[in-house]
């Protein structure tokens, strides 16, 4: 095989998707085959490895067995694997494992010209093939090729068959998708993959083969209106270079252009490119090196354009969301947007609508399930240059990052948000300091210890005593308590429902600040109710635990410290907990301290000892052994 002769460059790349069982990894190998794109005795060994499982030819064994290349380019955990039609080359991208294969197709790193969606042509279309079909809408793919997968199923039936091609396109009609051609075929059988099937005379279109030899190739980029982002700024010989890749358009010595970010013109005095002469000009796909006159010092991040042909600038943005992470997504949540070489501190200011899978509507909801699709409203604390999200290009193709630069969501930009009347016009910021950073710093993490139980249960006790425990051992830890927050913060809050519900609100919402900013934090709230507990856990997000102060009614009651369960009995207290008002046991706490048989010296130093175990970072715990 000459996969490492063929010229990438010129490959049209395409992806595969489809439910798993319809086919996918059959429909490779068959390609692979039916086009004579397999390495030498490749095939002799699958049939040979079919035969002694006492199967047919499997054609996905291919994909196991095939000496897969990574493409370091892109990312490493992209799939590429090459095959040819005559002399016209193309590469599946594909990614080992389903999380990886969303993540590259939201990240671009899967950048498709066209996709075939395999769909299993009796059972029809699928929860997973509507997913895909969603997310070759999300990032654009403008080709799609719908191949009825396994119709040896059905006989080869004409009228089933297009009763599955009615099915399949209504579904992608409402997604806006119109497909570019429906094939019905069998990969296992071959029939119309490479090679014409004759077992459906009735069927006069393309076989895949040529329906992918149809796809036209990628279009150039170079006749739009320039943009650079800047990857970075140079100093070498006295001159400074600007650097970057051109996603668009071209640039001339000569040509006056925008930095984004300031709004200042320069003038282009030289390009160069590695490893060639200086040039007067270069176009889209080429990485180029600056130099402007006057001397303007752009950021890595700001784009370059021309005067007259400026991006959109805008500090709130609608965009669409393919949501990856596996907690949901709610708003008020700070992430990071990258656009080409920019990162954005945003945060998600509204979520507008939310697609239901099972029908594709959309519909209003609190959050975005993992795997979900929205519509979203992201707001930066300054003005984001982009150009809207164009199917089938880089432009405003947003990755959202959480603060571990995990990626978590695709986001192509929609456009610049209006500011609703009545919508509450925030634009909060987030630290640019890594959590990482500052645990680094202070050899622990950021931590929220939230213990619950009733009043009297001995809560402020345990966290008062642990809190000056953890600072003789050089932990930053503070403590939230519910009498000390109700003397001011919430001095205005009561014992309601409502009024609670507020009291641990904002004693999450204040400990996540603190646990962000690297500290150990102790809360100690009664907070009764476990669905008022679940709100904290996900206001606080990572780093939570729940403690469970375990002492009986019984003991609050003759301990009493405050005299607050004889006022209660006696009715001058109304609403307690625990004798007119309810308290929900949390059934599976992090850690469950009961106090009743132990001297509290000795349940202050368990609760020590978890806290450190689950805080101090391996390399510090060493130095202190
Ligand atoms: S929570 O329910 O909102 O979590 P929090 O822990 O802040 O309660 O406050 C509980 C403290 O308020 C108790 O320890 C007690 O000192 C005092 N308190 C006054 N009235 C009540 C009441 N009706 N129920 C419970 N605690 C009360």
């Amino acid at each position: 095989m000459s996969e490492t002769l063929l010229p990438r460059a010129a490959a049209t790349p395409i992806v595969i998707v489809g439910h798993v069982d319809h086919g996918k990894s059959t429909l490779i190998g068959r390609l692979l085959h039916d086009t004579d794109s397999l390495p030498e005795g490749r095939v002799a060994q699958i049939i040979e490895s079919s035969r002694k499982r006492g199967l047919q030819v499997e054609w996905s064994f291919l994909l196991d067995s095939l000496q897969i290349e990574r493409d370091q380019g892109v990312t490493v955990d992209s799939t590429r694997i090459p095959f040819h039609l005559g002399t016209r080359q193309f590469v599946i991208v594909d990614a080992p494992g389903h999380r990886q294969f969303l993540r590259n197709m939201i990240t671009g790193a899967a950048d498709a010209e066209a996709a075939v969606l395999v769909i299993d042509a009796a059972e029809g279309a699928q929860e997973q093939t509507r997913r895909h079909a969603m997310l070759l809408r999300l990032i654009g793919i403008r080709h799609v090729i719908v191949l009825m997968n396994k119709v040896d199923l059905l006989d080869y039936d004409a009228e089933r068959i297009a009763a599955c091609e009615r099915a399949t396109g209504a579904l992608l009609d409402k997604l806006g998708i119109t497909a570019a051609l429906f094939v019905p075929a069998s990969a296992r059988e071959g029939d119309n993959i490479a090679a014409r099937s004759e077992r459906m005379a009735w069927y006069t279109g393309p076989t895949l083969t040529e329906a992918l030899d149809a796809v036209p190739a990628p279009s150039s980029r170079a006749d739009l209106p320039l943009r650079l982002p800047v990857q970075d700024v140079y100093r070498f010989d006295n001159r400074r270079y600007v650097v970057g890749r051109i996603e668009r358009g071209r640039v001339r010595v000569g040509d006056p252009l925008v930095i984004g970010s300031h709004g200042t013109v320069a003038r282009v005095a030289a390009i160069e490119s590695w490893h060639t002469a200086p040039q007067i000009s270069a176009v889209a796909g080429q990485s180029v090196a600056l130099v402007l006159e006057p001397d303007v010092i752009p950021d890595r991040g700001d784009l370059l354009h021309p005067p007259g042909d400026a991006p959109v600038r805008a500090a709130r943005i609608r965009t669409r969301l393919f949501w990856l992470r596996q907690e949901p997504l709610r708003v008020g949540e700070s992430l990071r947007l990258r656009l080409s070489t920019a990162e954005h501190a945003v945060t998600v200011v509204s979520i507008d609508s939310v697609v239901k899978l099972d029908d594709l509507t959309e519909h209003p909801s609190d959050h975005v399930p993992p795997e979900g699709f929205a519509e979203i409203t992201l707001a930066a604390s300054e003005a984001i240059l982009f150009d809207p999200f164009l199917p089938g290009t880089t432009d405003g193709r947003g990755v959202l990052v959480d603060r571990h630069q995990r990626i978590v969501g695709g986001a192509p930009l929609i456009g610049p948000a209006q500011i609703a009347e009545g919508a509450r016009a925030i634009h909060p910021t987030g630290s640019t300091l890594s959590p990482w950073d500052r645990a680094q710093a202070r050899g622990h993490r950021g931590a929220v210890f939230w213990l619950t139980g009733l009043s009297g249960s001995g809560k402020s006790t345990l966290a008062r005593g642990a809190e000056t425990a953890l600072f003789a051992e050089g932990i930053d830890v503070a403590v939230l308590d519910g009498d000390t927050l109700r003397a001011g913060l919430c001095a205005d809050l009561g014992f309601s429902d409502a009024d609670r519900r507020e009291n641990i609100r904002r004693a999450a919402s204040v400990a996540r600040i603190m646990a962000e900013t690297g500290q150990v934090v102790i809360v100690a709230l009664i907070s009764p109710l476990a669905a008022d507990r679940a709100m904290a856990r996900e206001i606080v997000g990572e780093g939570f635990e729940d403690v469970f102060v375990d002492t009986s009614l019984d003991q609050c009651e003759a301990r009493d410290p405050k005299g607050l369960y004889a006022a209660a009995r006696a009715g001058r207290i109304t609403g307690f907990t625990g004798i007119d008002a309810p308290y929900e046991p949390p059934a599976n706490p992090d850690l469950r301290l009961a106090t009743g048989a132990e001297a509290t010296g000795e349940t202050i130093a368990r609760l020590v000892r978890h806290i450190t175990g689950a805080v101090v970072l391996a390399d510090a715990a060493r130095r202190r052994s």
